[in-house]
């Protein structure tokens, strides 16, 4: 592959070496159950053909030597010093990995690294835990020890959370670290177990980039997680034992719904629907109906939008669009939403038409040049 040999050149031209690994690690797509796995339900996200390549040279001085070939910089991070996170923001994923893993008591190497994704950054697809997913099959290669992919999924959102400072979920890391090839992945994010789940026969699926991003996307993010933290906390004195939003039935929040000031109110309701809605759409999908489970899609983007309070003229423009296509089954936002991604199921014969067409009603209706492109399930982080 292209990339891989511009990273192996890299490595021959400023270190002198062939790298001695290159490790690689798949961004994601959310088929349903969105701001779910911090309320402790179920998501259902499938891994994608983009992917963060890192190239290795081992060294033995204790240092990471990162090069971002995407982005033309370089930073050096002493192992001892890792304490003081770097100053590009670029260099924390890697960094707040190695971090986390040697807090652990993980033996992380020395190493030059020189790393580039396909994954479209700052787009709702993961870029980053790919990174982290991508450095952390790296360092577990050169360390020599072994970790089960959820633990070090785990090891990477608290890299995420506490060196970064992103307080996500753990459903992008796990993803990236447990993908299958050609299937989608339901997970539970209380007990942390899940299963492979079939996509319908006869559908594909096909990401929609509107390549905007709004700026206030990570304090929003944020927020909704203490909003709903906030809805846990009101409900608890009439429904005690409840831990999270998903262990709140929709017929009990209706009940109580009172409790609630209205912002609170509304984020909650996503949430307990969502939950729901995750349950029903894991059922059809292994009956393989698509058009039910695409009418879920549909719902969840009307409930962040008009709920959640997580899209943008945009995503509504991109969603609107592909909803009247025909072959669409379902269309909505993917991930956190503030711009980036949508996620669309479409008849399999129907995705070339479909994405020309998608293209051009997406410029017309915004004056903006959209991207296009069928995902193919894939297979999770790992050494090449
Ligand atoms: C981001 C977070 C995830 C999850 C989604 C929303 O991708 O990293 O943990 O919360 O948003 O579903």
């Amino acid at each position: 592959m292209e990339l891989i040999d511009k990273l192996d050149a890299r490595c021959r031209e400023r270190w002198g070496q062939a790298p001695a690994l290159v490790a690689c690690a798949p961004g994601r797509v959310n088929l349903l159950g969105e701001h779910i796995d911090y309320n402790a339900g179920f998501v259902l996200p499938v891994a994608i053909d983009r992917a963060t390549y890192v190239a290795v040279v081992p060294t033995d001085e204790p240092t990471l030597t990162l090069e971002a070939l995407d982005l033309g910089e370089e930073a050096v991070l002493a192992l001892n010093d890792l304490e003081h996170p770097p100053a590009q923001a670029w260099a924390r994923y890697p960094g707040g990995v190695a971090w986390a893993l040697r807090e652990r008591g993980l033996e992380v190497r020395g190493l030059r690294a020189v790393y580039a994704s396909t994954v479209p950054r700052a787009a709702g697809l993961s870029s980053s835990a790919s990174v982290e997913m991508a450095f952390a099959m790296a360092f577990q290669q050169l360390g020599g020890w072994s970790l089960p992919p959820m633990e070090l999924a785990l090891l990477c959102q608290r890299a995420e959370n506490k060196y970064v400072g992103v307080n996500c979920g753990i459903m992008d890391q796990f993803a990236s670290a447990c993908g299958q090839a050609g299937q989608a992945l339901l997970l539970d994010c209380r007990a942390l177990t899940w299963e492979k789940v079939s996509v319908p026969a006869g559908t594909a699926i096909v990401i929609a980039n509107t390549c905007v991003r709004r700026e206030l996307g990570s304090s929003a993010y944020n927020e909704r997680r203490a909003q709903c933290e906030e809805a846990v906390r009101l409900l608890s004195t009439r429904l005690p034992g409840i831990r999270a939003l998903r262990d709140v039935a929709v017929s009990d929040f209706e009940r109580h719904l009172g409790l609630l000031p209205e912002k609170v109110a509304q984020r909650a309701r996503h949430v307990v629907e969502e939950c729901e809605r995750t349950q029903v759409g894991e059922a059809l999908l292994k009956q393989g109906d698509a058009a039910g489970f695409g009418v879920l899609m549909n719902e969840c983007h009307a409930s962040l939008r008009d709920l959640y309070e997580v899209s943008c003229p945009e995503l509504d423009a991109m969603v609107a669009a592909a909803q009247q296509l025909p072959g669409c089954y379902g269309a909505r936002l993917t991930g956190a939403g503030f711009g980036g991604c949508t996620v669309n199921l479409v008849e399999a014969g129907a995705t070339g038409a479909f994405g020309e067409a998608l293209a051009a009603r997406y410029a017309k209706a915004t004056g903006l040049q959209g991207e296009v492109y069928v995902c193919q399930a894939s297979a999770g982080a790992r050494i090449l």
